[in-house]
């Protein structure tokens, strides 16, 4: 394979700080396929992808890019884009496919060698431990609404880190709780595709407080290790100056970033959105919230847009640019609706505005303790098909990237500690819901040949790694 860097630009400063993390992002079930090989077990996305119309042309996550036969020829890639770092995900049905029973040695051998590769190839790795593919058996027991699945995940995870731990010095827990609860357990267009209001709060805190203890167990056993999570945060704005709308903000930004927020950085849940939810009787403990609040060496922030919102009294929630196609409200967000504020919007129909990182990530430094902070996602999907030759000309990603690198940059530059930034994602994959309708990689993937074909943005995205952060 010819190198994707070249020579260009070599004379310009370097815009990020030294030691800063260049990264791409992926996850298990969205890349890996084998469902069936190596011992692993089935996950609620298995299940809900056999659902019929739960997922886009029934669509599944059977082969998916092949990755778990074609890790190599991966790592190969990363390494030739200049990749630092590279996030993945931990398949839990893989390592412990009963969830609770014994571990599969097989599944933790595929990432130790896998892990193994990537330090080979200079390639630091970033795992997080649960990327919504929850044992099946799990949720025939009650899923993440029941306590007893916190306690699950804490002991696969230290199952994990004890084998790993001595090559892995990062590690995060859980992939955006807002998702996998809300999504999973109120609205329903996730797995496990339930609509129960009151449980999606349980589940919600039961994946930070499986956070909390999983932390705890990893901690004790290497202190020098570096733990966190990584939470989806969006801008909210409110669409008008009016009373209503300005309250429709705080509710949204209640429920997507504060309600997790509070809990990992502050020890306790935000007042406000335990009086917006009180009808379901969530009245988390204060020994769990403290639980939830281990010291964290570093924060992931998984960032795509904006929310701008209304308030509605009495109308059902409805969506238009937000990133998750609901038609059904989740919890406390009933009397919001989503509007639109007339950005462009990338394939995904999210609208594109990359002055909301800025604002995240100064928020974060104004609001809340100082800790490292890292992008684990941020990147834009479309429906894209390769020219004649093969290649695709992405242009719209390149400009999403760029512009969101340069909101970092100015972040940096006013004092954020921002350490590294994974772009979504390395490779084309299964988009959820979307199935394989919508490409975010770098690397585009012929799904009936699994051929890579870098695209312009990777070519792209080499050279600024190489330059240390994008031109001009
Ligand atoms: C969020 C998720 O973590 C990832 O799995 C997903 O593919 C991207 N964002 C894009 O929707």
């Amino acid at each position: 394979m010819t190198s994707l860097q070249d020579d260009t630009g070599a004379a310009e400063a370097a815009l990020f700080p030294a030691g800063f993390r260049w990264g791409a992002a992926t996850a298990a079930f969205q890349i890996e396929g084998a469902a069936a090989e190596g011992g692993r077990g089935p996950s609620i996305w298995d299940t809900f992808c056999r659902t019929p119309g739960k997922v886009l042309n029934g669509d599944t996550g059977d082969v998916a890019v092949d990755h778990y036969h074609r890790f190599r020829e991966d790592v190969a890639l990363m390494a030739d884009l200049g990749l630092t770092a590279y996030r993945f995900s931990i398949s839990w049905p893989r390592v412990r496919p009963d969830g609770a029973g014994a571990v599969n040695q097989e599944g933790l051998d595929f990432y130790r060698r896998l892990v193994d590769a990537l330090l080979e190839a200079g390639v630091e790795p970033w795992p997080t431990l649960y990327h919504w593919d929850l044992p099946q058996p799990l949720e025939d027991a009650g899923g993440w609404p029941e306590r007893e699945t916190a306690h699950r995940f804490a002991e696969y995870a230290a199952h994990v880190h004890g084998a790993l731990g001595d090559r892995v010095r990062n590690w995060m827990t859980v992939n955006e709780p807002w998702c996998g609860a809300f999504l999973g357990y109120a609205s329903g267009e996730h797995a496990p595709g339930r609509r129960e209001p009151s449980a999606s709060l349980l589940a919600a805190h039961h994946m930070l407080l499986g956070h909390g203890l999983a932390v705890e167990a990893m901690r004790a056993e290497r202190p020098g290790n570096r733990f966190g999570a990584a939470v989806n945060l969006y801008a909210v704005s409110a669409a008008t100056d009016h009373e209503a709308d300005v309250d429709a903000a705080r509710r949204i930004d209640g429920l997507q970033n504060r309600l997790f927020l509070d809990p990992l950085l502050l020890g306790r849940y935000p007042e406000d959105v335990l009086a917006d939810t009180a009808e379901h009787g969530f009245e988390p403990s204060e020994e769990d919230t403290r639980t939830i609040h281990q010291p964290l060496d570093q924060l992931g922030i998984n960032y795509y847009t904006r929310h701008t919102v209304a308030g509605t009294p009495g109308e059902a929630a409805q969506t238009a640019s937000s990133p998750f196609s609901t038609h059904s409200p989740w919890v406390g967000s009933e009397h919001v609706r989503f509007v639109p504020a007339g950005r462009p919007v990338t394939g995904m129909g999210w609208e594109i505005d990359e002055r909301g990182l800025h604002e995240v990530l100064t928020r974060l430094h104004r609001e809340y303790p100082a800790v490292p902070l890292y992008i684990t996602e941020n990147g834009a999907g479309y429906d894209e098909v390769p020219d004649g030759d093969g290649t695709v000309q992405d242009a719209g990603r390149i400009a999403y990237i760029d512009a969101h690198l340069r909101a970092c940059r100015d972040a940096i530059a006013e004092g954020v500690p921002l350490r590294g930034y994974f772009t979504w994602s390395l490779l084309d994959n299964f988009e959820w819901a979307w199935g394989y309708s919508k490409r975010f990689g770098l690397v585009h993937v012929d799904y009936a040949t699994q051929r890579r074909v870098p695209k312009a943005s990777a070519r792209w995205y080499a050279d600024v790694i190489r330059r240390g952060g994008p031109a001009g």
